[in-house]
């Protein structure tokens, strides 16, 4: 069945890449390969989502709480995403995505924080999508943080939603849609301020099988469901959309 794009059609999808480590094992293949198997499939989705209408796309790709892997895993994983950032740009390019990413950079490997300046200033030009890759992030730091320049002033709620945008570098709106792989159906503390209005959709399915194909299912799933605001349906007909993304800066 085709997408109807009328209404909303610059979505933004933020995506919990998990249960790469599960489908690896069920394999009797080394959790990483399940991380490298994980990469290609971002790409498809990469691929996938301008034509199904989303305009930003936030995929989590590691989080603050996941230095506490065994620091084999992590090596890898840092080691992997250099690699992947680096082999992408031409293909981003070819594209027309923007890519940023979230999240501390302080943590990071070196040589991971080169390649990142440098695949973001290759892209800034980019405008099809923008793909945020969120790494070393944590939304209750995020929040902190903002919180934190706001001392001792009176903010409202757009100017802290501006001031959070900062923080995370590459602007944020809301989340739109969130989906989870992998069959667990929690935040492991992903965009908290960003999803306060988000759909949810929660798919067994592990990251590594996940193909445009399935992201095309939840965007329809998505397009189904009625989004109230906290309003009553036929007031929501009558008005403009008050959490409109210009609301948000970018
Ligand atoms: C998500 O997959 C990727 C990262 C958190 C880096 P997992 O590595 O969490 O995979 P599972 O959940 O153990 O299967
Ligand atoms: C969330 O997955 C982080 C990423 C997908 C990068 P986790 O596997 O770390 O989350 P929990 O531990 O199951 O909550
Ligand atoms: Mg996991």
């Amino acid at each position: 069945m085709p997408i109807n794009f009328t209404g909303q059609s610059k979505l933004h999808v933020a995506v919990i890449m998990d249960g790469n480590g599960r489908w690896a094992t069920e394999r009797g293949l080394p959790r990483i390969a399940g991380h490298q198997a994980g990469s290609e499939s971002l790409r498809r989705v990469v691929r996938a989502a301008p034509e199904l209408g989303v305009s930003t796309l936030t995929a989590y790709a590691f989080s603050c709480d996941n230095w506490k892997r065994p620091a084999e895993e992590v090596d890898a994983i840092m080691a992997l995403l250099a690699w992947y950032l680096a082999d992408e740009i031409p293909r981003l390019l070819e594209d027309r995505v923007r890519l940023s990413v979230i999240g501390r950079r302080d943590r990071l490997p070196e040589a991971l924080v080169a390649v990142i300046h440098q695949a973001e200033s290759a892209t800034s030009g980019c405008d099809k999508l923008h793909l945020r890759l969120a790494i070393d992030y944590s939304g209750r730091e995020s929040i902190l943080t903002a919180t934190g320049q706001c001392a001792g002033r009176d903010v409202t709620m757009e100017r802290f939603e501006q001031i959070l945008a900062a923080t995370n570098r590459g602007g944020a709106q809301p989340v739109d849609l969130l989906v989870r792989t992998g069959g667990e159906q929690r935040l492991s503390d992903f965009l908290l301020w960003e999803c306060a209005y988000a759909e949810l959709v929660f798919t067994r399915r592990m990251w590594p099988e996940f193909t445009g194909q399935d992201l095309t299912k939840a965007i329809h799933d998505f397009r189904r469901r009625e989004r109230r605001f906290g309003d009553v349906p036929a007031a929501l007909a009558n008005r403009p959309d008050t959490h409109s993304r210009e609301r948000w800066l970018h």
